[in-house]
């Protein structure tokens, strides 16, 4: 108690003891001069600090640590001949992926650094949100993929994933070292742990390597409570844990809540392990620049991969293009650096540009239903059978309770203004009259605002001595979104609005009331089906509903990029994983210990831990060998051989299913045992990449130049659609173009028979029809696309890669015709 006092007025101390204007606000600002990642020597005498593309940097050496500190001292510097002392609050320096910092100032004084010749770029903070198992198994890596690496034991082993996100719950069974074989040191990652100001814990335990957290901005804005956001690594809120047991969490944990049992969860890499970076707090999320100095912590401490399921409210407003604002440009260097980065795609579907994950150096995750959901049926006396979500036991016995409405037993009409029938507290309802019946509840608005919970209806039944509870939807908004919450006692959200009208009518034409209305018998009865057992379901996966659609868009004006995104689908809906019980976001789980939630930011880690597992095999290849070798192997069918399917919403609001395109899975679904052995991969590097961002029509070549340093060269202009990446997009294909891609075998020699296909407003023809790579050679294909007809939509086709020996390499193309 004591030490969490002292913890908030030391940051009280901070926000009051600077003389900071009150309208400051945090800014980020690049400078002039290149960050140790690209710095070629022979600026004041400092040696060379860039490596080779994909090489990790020594950043214990001599020259990387003058050059950091040379760096520092320039920011520094420059703030002190410019501002008086106190007027402002250097937050970060960043000098390792970018070269720039973080300050705390008045807009007057931001607008002055603008001026100042060094520096590059001057944007104001922006906010990031969180884009909020049986998915090894359904994946097929306990049966396919594990057991060929050594089994679970050896799944991820000394690879280290970064997470970016909310923190971690240390003490969790999911990151236990109790009962798994000791974890040695990790060769190349030099990570720390913070020790818990409060609890004394330290993070590290072997399978976490590194702990800290990141929050000067968000100190900075006034929004960080230390109280409930915890100036720790200790996960104030659940999603960081949920993330990193996805990607990295212990295998064979069972998920526990209310004395059942959901299954074993495990992580895609279980034997991987996790380096957390927390950056994301409770109710607002985070700040661009304590996300950039936790993703720069992160590389610079030599992380593998990267999992982010973090991604800003909206496109940036002032770079011209999306791919150079701040966290996208520190996202190019940290694979410059060779760390592969799984961005979640973001949660703005079924709706088109909703992506918040830009760039093509970046695997960009949306998220798929997989094929279990949980049902559940209440039937009543009068015969009637109501469907509804619900995540709980049967009543007893099968056995026909009574239905109480919580409005007739409302203990003193002076309590209404608590809305007595949403049964958040027992103690205005009669418990006499709720006894050993079922309680029936009415769905409000609170539970949208979180102010009400599915949890606390049944804690309400429970202390009243209810059999079970009943939560019924009177009337929804639109686009209201429904997950079975899992319950210690019987009980089913019915969430159909005709389907509550029929339980209101029958309850209404049973019961009995005396002249002033008041029920006297209640006579309707009812059953609760059992909840617990998932209904494994054949059209999986689906893309989910929520699920962040393409076209990619490469500036604010919203104008398509020649980038295909989403570039992956994995496992995002009704994803169980660990959970922090300090996590207060979601009241559903409130001090749970497991959690069933959906976003793409469950999508995420999924491919997160599947890249540990490829990189773990393949330890020299490149991020985008690593993005290539799970693009090219994504399956475009679902588990019973049909064309993926995809949630989206019809005119009326409800559901409806359609034939999904590569502008909602990307590639398609992942499948990693595919992924580990892929036959033939596209790579590219740094140079491709800025080459890309070169070629970007309307792009201003100076802020390429700003940021990475690299001049474009007028004669080595291409096309953006050049880039060898695993897909191909044209925005505007104008009569007959024709493109390239390089493979190369990374298998044994093999024959690759070609072939295409593409919906007939657009031709799409590759040569050659078929080629034999021998083990490390490399190939050019020849795709040309012509416009047959003008239509102003998409058309979507694929090349696919028959290899002799069972490969099957496929590509994506979506264009749209301009004119012929
Ligand atoms: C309840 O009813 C279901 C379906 O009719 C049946 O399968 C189940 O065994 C019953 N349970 C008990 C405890 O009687
Ligand atoms: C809790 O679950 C209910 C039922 O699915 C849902 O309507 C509500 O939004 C959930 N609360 C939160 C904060 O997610
Ligand atoms: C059911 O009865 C309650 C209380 O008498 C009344 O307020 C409500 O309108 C009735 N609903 C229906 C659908 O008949
Ligand atoms: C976090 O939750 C655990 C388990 O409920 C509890 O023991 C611990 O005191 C909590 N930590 C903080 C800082 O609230
Ligand atoms: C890039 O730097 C140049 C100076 O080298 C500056 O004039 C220009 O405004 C910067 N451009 C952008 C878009 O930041
Ligand atoms: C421009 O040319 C130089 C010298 O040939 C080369 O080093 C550099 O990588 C080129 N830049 C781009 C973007 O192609």
């Amino acid at each position: 108690m004591k030490m969490i006092d002292m913890v908030f007025k030391f940051a009280i101390f901070l926000s009051f003891g600077l003389l900071v204007s009150a309208n400051a606000d945090v800014y980020i600002v690049i400078m002039e001069g290149e960050p140790v990642i690209t710095y070629r020597g022979g600026v004041g005498g400092f040696a060379a600090t860039a490596s080779e593309s994909g090489e990790k940097i020594d950043i214990t050496s001599e020259t990387v640590k003058s050059y950091s500190l040379h760096l520092e001292k320039q920011h520094d510097a420059l703030l002190e001949a410019l501002f008086e002392a106190g007027t402002y609050k250097k937050l970060y320096s960043y000098h390792y992926l970018i070269n720039g910092f973080a300050i705390h100032t008045s807009p007057e004084q931001a607008e002055a650094l603008r001026w100042v010749p060094r520096v590059k770029y001057v944007e104001k903070d922006m906010k990031m949100k969180r884009l909020t198992t049986h998915t090894p198994k359904f994946l097929g890596l306990t049966t396919a993929v594990w057991p060929n690496d050594g089994g679970c034991n050896r799944a991820g082993e000394d690879i280290v994933i970064g997470f970016v996100d909310s923190g971690i719950y240390p003490e969790h069974p999911s990151f236990s070292t109790r009962h798994s074989a000791p974890y040695g040191p990790v060769p190349g990652y030099r990570g720390k742990c913070e020790i818990d100001p409060v609890t004394k814990w330290d993070y590290c335990n072997g399978k976490i390597v590194g702990a800290q957290h990141f929050a000067a901005a968000a100190i900075a804005a006034g929004q960080f409570n230390p109280a409930i956001d915890f100036a720790s690594p200790l996960d104030g809120d659940g999603h960081g844990s949920h993330t990193a047991s996805i990607a990295a969490g212990n295998n064979g944990i069972p998920v526990k809540l209310y004395g059942h049992e959901f299954g074993k969860a495990s992580g895609m890499a279980p034997r991987a392990r996790i380096a957390v970076y927390k950056a994301l707090y409770r109710n607002f999320g985070g700040f661009v620049t304590d996300v950039v100095a936790a993703i720069e912590q992160a590389v610079k401490d030599g992380v593998d991969i990267l999992s982010l399921s973090v991604g800003p409210n909206s496109p940036p407003t002032t770079t011209r293009t999306t791919f150079l604002n701040p966290f996208d440009a520190t996202l190019l260097s940290a694979v410059k650096a060779g760390v592969f980065v799984a961005q979640a795609a973001g949660n703005g579907g079924p709706f088109p540009k909703t992506m918040v994950s830009y760039s093509p150096w970046i695997a960009s995750v949306a998220a798929a239903v997989d094929d279990r959901q949980y049902k559940n049926y209440l039937t009543l006396g009068n015969g009637k059978i109501l469907p509804g979500l619900g995540l709980s036991p049967a009543s007893h016995g099968n056995r026909s309770f009574n239905l109480v409405a919580a409005r007739d037993v409302v203990l003193d009409s002076s309590v209404l203004k608590y809305s007595p029938s949403d049964c958040q507290t027992p103690d205005v309802l009669n418990k006499n009259m709720v006894e050993g019946s079922i309680l029936l509840c009415g769905y409000s608005f609170n539970f949208i605002v979180g102010s009400a919970s599915v949890k606390k209806v049944s804690e309400t039944a429970k202390r009243l001595g209810a059999v079970g509870f009943v939560l019924a939807v009177e009337s929804v908004t639109p686009g209201t979104k429904f997950d079975p919450v899992p319950v210690g006692i019987p009980g089913i959200v019915i969430t159909d609005v005709s389907k509550t009208m029929e339980l209101v009518d029958y309850y209404n034409s049973s019961t009995k009331r005396d002249w002033i209305g008041r029920a006297t018998h209640f006579r309707a009865t009812g059953t609760i089906g059992d909840g617990l057992r998932p209904v494994l379901y054949m059209s999986a996966p689906q893309v989910a509903l929520f699920s962040s659609r393409g076209p990619d868009v490469k500036d604010f004006s919203m104008q398509d990029a020649d980038v295909l995104k989403p570039d992956i689908l994995a496992p995002g809906s009704l994803i169980w994983a660990a959970w922090s019980p300090n996590g207060t976001d979601d009241p559903n789980y409130t001090g749970e210990g497991f959690a069933m939630v959906s976003g793409t930011s469950m999508a995420a880690p999924h491919i997160a831990g599947i890249a540990a597992l490829i990189k773990q095999k393949h330890p020299r290849w490149s991020p985008a060998a690593i993005k290539s070798a799970l693009m090219t192997s994504a399956s475009t069918l679902d588990k019973v051989g049909r064309p993926l399917l995809a949630q989206q919403y019809s005119g009326t609001e409800t559901l409806r299913i359609v034939k999904a395109t590569p502008f909602d899975y990307g590639s398609g679904a992942v499948n990693p045992r595919a992924a580990l052995d892929p036959g033939l991969i596209l790579d590219a590097g740094y140079e491709d990449y800025v080459r890309f961002l070169c070629s970007t029509p309307g792009i201003d070549h100076r802020e390429i130049s700003n940021y990475t340093k690299v001049a474009c060269n007028a004669s080595s202009l291409q096309r953006p659609a050049d880039l060898n990446s695993p897909s191909i997009a044209i925005a505007h294909l104008h009569g007959i173009q024709t493109f390239t891609r390089t493979l190369t075998n990374v298998a044994e020699t093999e024959t690759y028979v070609i072939t295409s296909r593409m919906s007939p407003e657009v031709a799409l023809e590759v040569e050659p029809p078929a080629m034999t790579l021998l083990p490390g050679a490399s190939r050019k294909i020849y795709a040309t696309l012509t416009v047959r007809s003008v239509t102003g939509s998409y058309s979507f086709g694929e090349i696919l890669m028959k290899g002799s020996r069972g490969h099957k390499v496929r590509i994506p193309v979506v264009a749209m015709g301009f004119h012929r």
